[in-house]
């Protein structure tokens, strides 16, 4: 099976970057198809030929072996039996290949050496006609764009940093000029195959692009990774903080009790000098050093004392609990008491009970619902722990609803954790197996195998890839993958790689 993923584009799009972050991400060998116009290039010049003069390009080219090595996964491009790899950057061999590249004979013959690359073994390959001429039958295309706004500042940036003066309505300029050149040139211009996807990277992240990239290609492969798994966007920009504070170097880092409920990741980041606290109790009294709070957040007493003592304190609290935490002081304040749905154990609700500036109290059951007994005359604001279940929060505020009070009901529970279920659900109604990715311990991953275990019966909890082993796939079956919020990417790509290669 073909499994060759195609990506055009027009020029400073960041094919090259993204091809070769997915072919990494993949392990398959990305095809710079921009090198081997450099080496025919390099070729032309050293033989002094213009590309002008085109009989005297097409006789050279008769006698000019053009071939492609890979060392450690990263292509060498051999001209006549030499390895020119490190010439190839040269200014004058870029400009000769961004002239002699509209050659068709110089096409016709990179062509060949192109499509036996794409049949010989599963790549990446970038260009301005893979998915239209080059390989027609891959498995995934991609038409690689970004406004001219965003390429022309991202080029600016580039030469900025080179050193050099650049004018970016110039620079725009170019870049308009030149995607009307090569979208109307007549040997293989540059168009979006039709059945390409389009992806726009104008707004998107590196990461981001290539995320979309895998799925789609996965996609194609019969196994849907679910948009919404793994990382929610609080827990992600949590783990982002405190890489930062890494690559700061500041030092020494503590998380108050681990950054996510994820062994893996919370290793990696012991391995890279960050200590867990189990509890504030555990923090040295000298001052020394950052505080990374996660984001479940903790009481302002906490943040407070710990800038009293002279740490820098990172605060990572989940901007959906902070949003807690300001409804719970401003209706404390205002005289409601609180009424907390959750587990009160649970660190984000020892947090959030701490914001309150009068009584308040924390409910998880009907039971205790029912059991709640306050005057008459009470003045209540209900809100919720972010992750806790939507049906049970209605129950339980109908419970209350019964007793009269002057209620104040603020829903405060998280969408990321409705759509990832809905998702989960909707994905386990439409696939032929569904795996669930994530710790044991995560109740929330728990609970996403519980919804799909009960909508795809072929249903298996992963918690490693030797979770994995024992289950038959069959080519033609249909695979979902969801995890919870304390998952990582990798970790997903690891088992949707898996499924892959025990599929084909
Ligand atoms: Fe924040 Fe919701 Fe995640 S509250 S930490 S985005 S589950």
């Amino acid at each position: 099976m073909n499994q060759t993923i195609a990506i055009d584009g027009p020029a400073g799009a960041g094919k090259s970057t993204i091809a070769k972050r997915v072919s990494n991400m993949l392990g398959y060998h990305y095809v710079d198809t921009g090198a081997m116009y450099r080496t025919l290039a390099l070729a032309l010049l050293r033989a002094g030929i213009s590309e002008k003069d085109e009989e005297a390009v097409k006789k050279i080219l008769v006698s000019t072996e053009v071939r492609v090595r890979y060392e450690d996964s990263v292509q060498h491009m051999i001209l006549n039996g030499e390895d020119v790899t490190h010439l190839l950057r040269k200014e004058e061999v870029g400009d000769m290949a961004s002239r002699s590249s509209a050659l068709a004979p110089v096409r016709e013959k990179l062509l060949d050496l192109q499509q036996q690359l794409a049949e010989s073994m599963p790549v990446v390959m970038d260009g301005r006609d893979i998915g239209t001429v080059v390989v027609p039958d891959a498995l995934l295309k991609i038409y690689l764009t970004a406004s001219v706004a965003v390429r022309a500042q991202r080029r600016y940036k580039e030469l900025v940093e080179k050193g050099e003066t650049p004018v970016l309505p110039n620079i725009e300029a170019d870049i308009r000029e030149r995607d009307e050149r090569d979208m109307n040139r007549p040997i293989a211009p540059l168009r979006q195959a039709e059945d390409a996807y389009l992806v726009d990277s104008s707004d998107l992240t590196i990461e981001e692009v290539c995320d979309r990239i895998i799925r789609l290609f996965y996609g194609a492969l019969g196994i849907t990774i679910a948009e919404n798994a793994g990382f929610c966007f609080g827990v992600r920009r949590a783990v982002r903080m405190l890489e930062e504070s890494i690559e700061n170097g500041e030092k020494p880092i503590r998380t108050l009790g681990p950054i996510i409920h994820n062994e893996t990741v919370v290793r990696s980041m012991e391995e890279k000098g960050v200590i867990t606290l189990k509890d504030g109790a555990s923090l040295p009294t000298d001052g020394k050093g950052t505080v990374v709070i996660r984001s479940h957040g903790v009481g302002p007493d906490v943040s407070e004392k710990l800038r009293g003592m002279g740490y820098q304190v990172v605060d990572a609290t989940c901007p959906f609990v902070q949003k807690i935490h300001e409804i719970v002081r401003r209706e404390s304040k205002a005289g409601r008491l609180i009424i907390l749905i959750g587990d009160p154990a649970h660190p984000e609700n020892i947090g959030t009970l701490a914001w309150a500036e009068g009584p308040c109290i924390s409910i998880a059951s009907a039971e205790e619902a029912k059991a709640m007994k306050l005057p008459k005359d009470a003045r209540i604001c209900v809100v919720a722990q972010t992750t806790f279940d939507r049906e049970k929060f209605k129950e339980l505020v109908e419970i209350i609803g019964e007793k009269e009070y002057d209620m104040l009901v603020l829903n405060t529970i998280c969408h990321a954790t409705d759509m990832r279920q809905t998702e989960a659900a909707a994905l386990a109604d439409s696939v032929d197996m569904m795996l669930v990715v994530g710790s044991r311990s995560s109740s929330n991953t728990q609970k996403l195998y519980d919804i799909c275990k009960g909508r795809c019966a072929c249903t298996s909890y992963i918690q490693s890839l030797d979770d994995l082993v024992t289950i038959t796939f069959r080519s033609d079956s249909r695979v979902g993958i969801t995890a919870g919020a304390s998952t990582p990417n990798n970790i997903i790509q690891e088992v949707a790689g898996y499924v892959r290669r025990a599929k084909f």
